[in-house]
Formats: structure tokens, sequence, C-alpha cells
């Protein structure tokens, strides 16, 4: 599969996981392409966690269900009705969790390039995430980001020191398919932007459709 493939037919997977897991083999393959990524310094702040407890993996996913529930309370009814159908998670079906860290002080405390833009760390981290991402996709594999969680309890659940941040916990597995539409625009939560609104030339907001 070329990159612009792996990128086309990318998707965020929660209801397509077939059950199986993901064979070792694959899961070093896309934990290799993960650990490739671009870092500020060449920090490589990241690490991976990767859960597959079945215990663990229920326990996260009533964590998350209650975290689900905050949400669509806090929405005004339409929008609730709108959520109601969406799955955010595919965290035990799909077998395998894989929990991306973030170590801030990875590379001491002068890494190169992060000076001025103390994120560049954290943005180092969600490289790996999308090299992951895309490489599981060439592979067959569906990944699932859930982010619908605290922080601290999930720092706890997998042992984390201080100082390290859980930065995605990624469902991954075999899946069924892929979706071609993302199920946000299928379910009518909110549709994807024409690429035209969001390159400017010279000086932001040219064309008017910025936001
Ligand atoms: C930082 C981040 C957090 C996300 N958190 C969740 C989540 O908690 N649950 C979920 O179902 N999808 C989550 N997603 C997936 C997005 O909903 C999905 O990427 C978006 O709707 C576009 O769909 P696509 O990835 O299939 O193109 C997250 C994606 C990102 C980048």
């Amino acid at each position: 599969m070329s990159v612009y493939e792996a990128i086309r037919t990318r998707r965020d997977v929660r209801a397509e996981f077939t059950g199986d897991r993901i064979d070792d083999a694959a899961l070093w393959r896309i934990l290799g392409a993960a650990h490739c990524a671009p870092s500020v310094g060449n920090s490589q702040p990241w690490d991976f966690v990767v859960v597959r407890d079945r215990t663990t993996l229920r326990t996260f996913a009533t964590h998350v269900a209650a975290k689900r529930h905050e949400f669509a309370r806090s929405l005004p009814p339409e929008r609730a009705r709108t959520f109601e159908p969406i799955k955010v998670e595919g965290i035990e079906e799909s077998g395998t969790g894989i929990v991306v860290v973030h170590d801030d002080s990875r590379g001491g405390p002068q890494v190169l390039g992060r000076a001025t833009v103390p994120e560049t760390g954290l943005y180092s981290t969600i490289l790996a995430v999308q090299n992951l991402w895309l490489a599981a996709t060439a592979e067959g594999i569906g990944v699932g980001w859930v982010s619908f969680y605290d922080e601290p309890v999930l720092a706890d659940l997998i042992g984390l020191p201080g100082g390290v941040r859980p930065v995605a916990w990624l469902c991954v597995g075999p899946v069924s398919e892929f979706q071609r539409v993302p199920d946000l625009e299928r379910f009518g939560w909110r549709d994807r932007r024409p690429l035209r609104d969001a390159v400017h030339r010279e000086r932001y907001g040219d064309n008017g459709r910025a936001r």
C-alpha cells in the first residue's frame, strides 16, 4: 500500500473489530513504525504500554462508559440525540490497547528545538501515534483513539510514574472492514471541511472561511 493510500483509507475504528487479536509480529511492526517518528531534539519522548489483560480492559471500558455518559448529559437535547448511537470505543472487542505515553523530561533540560515552543515534546509523541495509525492501516489492522478518560485514572491503571502522561489509548485489532466515511460524519455529528477552507495564502483568513 502506498503512503497516500494508507492516508486515504485510514479510519478511526470502533465497531468493526472482529474480536481476533493482532499477532505479535504485526504488533511489533506497527510499534516499530511509531518508534520511527521524528522528535524535537531527537528526544523520542514516547513509550508504549501494551494492555491485553481482560480485567484491565474491562476496568478501562467501564471508566470510559461513565465519561461518555457524563459528556452525553452535558449536551443540549438535539445534540444528545445525534450522539446517542455513536460508539466511542472498542476497548474490549479489539483485545489490545496500546497506551501511548509521554515523558516530557526525556532528553534532559536542554532539548534542542524545544526552548521556544515547549509543546514540541508533546507534538513529537503525537507523531508517533500517527505513524502507528498509518502502519496499522497498511497492515489491514484497525486503530481507534479513545480520549474519554481522566488522565490520573488511566495513569494509575497502567502504573505510570509521576511526570509520565498518557496521551492516547489506542484500540488495536483486526477489522472486518474500514468504513469509507468517518463515523462522526455518517452519524451527522460533524462533517469534514473542504481542503480549500483550510488553505490560506500569505496571511490567515484570506479565504473568508477559516472557522
Ligand atoms: C486526539 C484525538 C482523540 C480522539 N478521541 C476519540 C474518542 O475518544 N472516541 C472516538 O470514538 N474517537 C476518537 N477520536 C477519533 C475521531 O473521532 C476521528 O479521528 C474523527 O472523527 C475523524 O474520523 P477518521 O479518523 O475516521 O478520519 C479521536 C481522534 C483524535 C485525533
